[in-house]
């Protein structure tokens, strides 16, 4: 018992000299007491291991180690933010507030260069971390935030609490762990935000608390819940709940605030000790955030100012041409070696020989080159007053620079395409189509991978891939591979060959087709054999299918080679089928809004918002004049007074169970 109470004293002390360290930056331990502290913990914890939390401070060095990434449905979908570039932009926001007939406050935020995380607390602990994914479902990346030091283990209030930020690795971290790659002959992180996002996603925790990732936490997604009434208010309540929110976020009056918000930190971006790349805006008040509500992707309440993108000369060297996986020809700026905006820039894409003529550049110019934040680098213009009469002219190819047959381009288009179909770089380009995540999903397999594989003769077609297992030897003994991520590749293989019908149609990588039409397809013929059997009159007669995708199936389905793919995969144990579940319908509940707040006796929140999801409806955490049913249990909360005030359908218990009994009983 002596031993259980002096772990959960040395635990607090620990907790809060890591807070005061972090998060403060005011120390009030030496070192030497910190690490005496932390020996003492190890040890009890280590002599008494039935008395060692999950959540324990020890932990933050990292040690647990997961064999893939769960998925987290968020309760509440993680929205971006609509971005704007210039001042009537944001005066085109607030007209639009106003119109609404308020009167607004802002709260401005710089907007953080990382990646957002979401944090979820129960009875005051830390229980997962996750990524923001799309959106609706992340990644779960707790056993990694459990070893970022600003994110508490465990609150000052024992309360159920979910909090977002961003995870975020400072300039000086950035600088001294590339120091150390650069020693061991590592290849650089390319910038702030990069090394964050990868770092997070390690399997391995040591290895993410080696990265010293560091977070500032800006939005409480369920703020009635603690009956806060504007985001600022949000903010000092997770300041004083041990988060760290950044101290230099505002509430300004009107546009002129916000303007000179941006203003000031235009000029000092350079001097933070982390990446920055705008501006964040918000509406103030709670209530007036709800009445102006959402879109699918934003809330309306919110922008993100972006700065201007960084623009740079650099030298055109050349300019190569590669080859998609449908047989497009791209022409490609090389340039000499340049940082913009912390990414080192050799390569931009010129699209197509219009582009490459209107820009009139030549090999041999000086080009302006502009980056934005995520944005793929572009070429802005050639620096014509710099020419010394030495630059060579742009004249489009006529033969696929890697099979050297003669290039089609089709009428009134601007692309030329390789038409030969056994083309060896269309080739490589559709394998790794093939295993995208969106496609078969085959983790490890991505480009590089596959690049080696292909070039060293291991993987020439798609039904290579599933063939790879007689190669376990060779592979494992390839430099850089070892036993276990062979082991997992070979794993993810097979395991790939169950999925739904669609992520193969996709993966197919038949011209036009995207992930949304393959699920489409999928929905609709189920098998593979049906759809292959459509005549182009039948598919084309499909809402969103149209002439062309009628045609481009029709062609694919009719090539004997693509036939023979399919019996092949077949052969070797791929499921052809569709999957996926069935679209299920209920009067009370398909295309509704819920949201559910208190106890439900006999389920959880989570399983009511997973039947509502099931039969096409919505379900979201707070009240607004959209929510067409709340579904009211035990010890409610103000989202219940809410929906009465708003004169909103509310259902109890006995309702909701009426309802839930009566849907089809197949698999609720
Ligand atoms: S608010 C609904 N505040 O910028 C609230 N986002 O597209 C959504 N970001 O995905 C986020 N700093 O990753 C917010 N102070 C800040 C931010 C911020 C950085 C990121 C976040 C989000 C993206 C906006």
């Amino acid at each position: 018992m002596e031993a259980k109470k002096r772990i959960e004293e040395l635990t607090e002390i620990i907790n809060q000299a890591n807070y005061e360290y972090y998060t403060l930056i005011k120390p009030t331990l030496t070192d030497q007491e910190f690490d005496k502290y932390l020996r003492e913990l190890e040890n009890l914890e280590n002599e008494y291991p039935e008395y060692a939390s999950p959540n324990s401070p020890t932990k933050r060095v990292g040690g647990e180690v997961i064999d893939k990434f769960k998925k987290i449905r968020h309760r509440i979908p993680m929205l971006s933010l609509p971005d704007v570039f210039n001042e009537e932009e944001i005066r085109a926001f607030d007209e639009r507030i106003r119109k609404s007939g308020f009167h607004p406050e802002y709260v401005c935020e710089l907007k953080i260069d990382g990646l957002s995380g979401s944090f979820h607390y129960e009875d005051g602990n830390l229980i997962t971390g996750a990524t923001r994914g799309d959106g609706i479902v992340g990644e779960d990346i707790t056993h990694n935030v459990k070893t970022i030091r600003t994110i508490p283990l465990s609150l000052k209030d024992k309360i159920d609490i979910e909090v977002r930020g961003e995870i975020f690795m400072g300039r000086t971290t950035l600088a001294q762990l590339n120091e150390e790659r650069r020693e061991k002959n590592l290849p650089l992180l390319q910038n702030c935000r990069n090394a964050a996002a990868g770092s997070i996603r390690q399997l391995d925790s040591k290895i993410a608390a080696e990265r010293k990732l560091d977070t500032w936490i800006y939005h409480l997604p369920n703020p009635e819940d603690y009956g806060i009434k504007s985001h600022f208010e949000a903010l000092n309540f997770m300041t004083n709940l041990g988060f760290k929110v950044n101290p230099n976020n505002r509430l300004v009056k009107d546009v002129d605030g916000i303007l000179k918000f941006i203003a000031e930190y235009a000029e000092k971006r350079p001097y933070l000790s982390y990446d920055i790349d705008g501006v964040v805006i918000k509406v103030n008040d709670l209530e007036m955030q709800a009445a102006l509500g959402y879109t699918s992707k934003h809330p309306r309440w919110a922008i993100a100012y972006k700065f201007p993108a960084e623009e740079v000369l650099t030298k055109l060297t050349d300019i190569i041409f590669t080859v998609g996986r449908t047989g497009r020809i791209t022409p490609n700026a090389v340039l000499e070696p340049v940082i913009v905006m912390g990414s080192t820039i050799k390569r931009a894409t010129l699209h197509n020989e219009d582009y490459v003529i209107e820009k009139d550049l030549k090999i041999g110019d000086v080009v302006s080159i502009r980056k934005a934040g995520d944005v793929i680098p572009e070429v802005v213009e050639a620096k014509t007053m710099r020419r010394t009469g030495n630059e060579v002219a742009f004249k489009m190819i006529t033969n696929c620079p890697i099979c050297g047959s003669l290039l089609e381009k089709k009428e009134g288009q601007v692309d030329h395409y390789c038409m030969n179909t056994k083309c060896p770089a269309r080739h490589i380009e559709s394998l790794i189509h093939f295993c995208e995540r969106k496609a078969m999903n085959i983790d490890g397999l991505g480009e590089k991978i596959m690049e080696d594989f292909f070039n060293l003769g291991f993987i020439k077609s798609i039904t290579d891939i599933y063939h790879l297992e007689k190669h376990q030897k060779d592979l494992q003994e390839l430099e850089g591979y070892g036993k276990k991520s062979i082991d997992n590749l070979l794993e993810a293989i097979e395991k790939s060959k169950e999925n739904s019908l669609e992520r193969l149609l996709f993966g197919l990588g038949i011209e036009g087709i995207g992930d949304k039409t393959a699920l489409l397809l999928a929905k609709k013929y189920k098998t593979i054999d049906n759809l292959a059997n459509q005549c182009e009159e039948d598919l084309k007669a499909i809402k969103d299918i149209g002439a062309i995708l009628a045609k481009n199936i029709h062609r694919f389905f009719d090539d004997v080679d693509n036939l023979e793919l399919i019996n092949n995969l077949k052969d070797l144990g791929l499921n052809t089928t569709y999957l996926g579940p069935e679209e299920k319908y209920d009067e009370n509940i398909t295309n509704k809004r819920f949201v559910v707040t208190g106890t439900i006796s006999f389920m959880s929140r989570e399983e009511i918002e997973t039947v509502i999801a099931n039969y096409g409806g919505s379900a979201s955490g707070s009240v607004s004049s959209k929510t067409n049913v709340v579904i009211v249990g035990d010890k409610p909360g103000s989202k219940a007074d809410k929906a009465k005030e708003l004169g909103i359908e509310i259902w109890d218990e006995e309702k909701w169970s009426s309802v839930y009994n009566n849907l089809s009983s197949n698999e609720k």
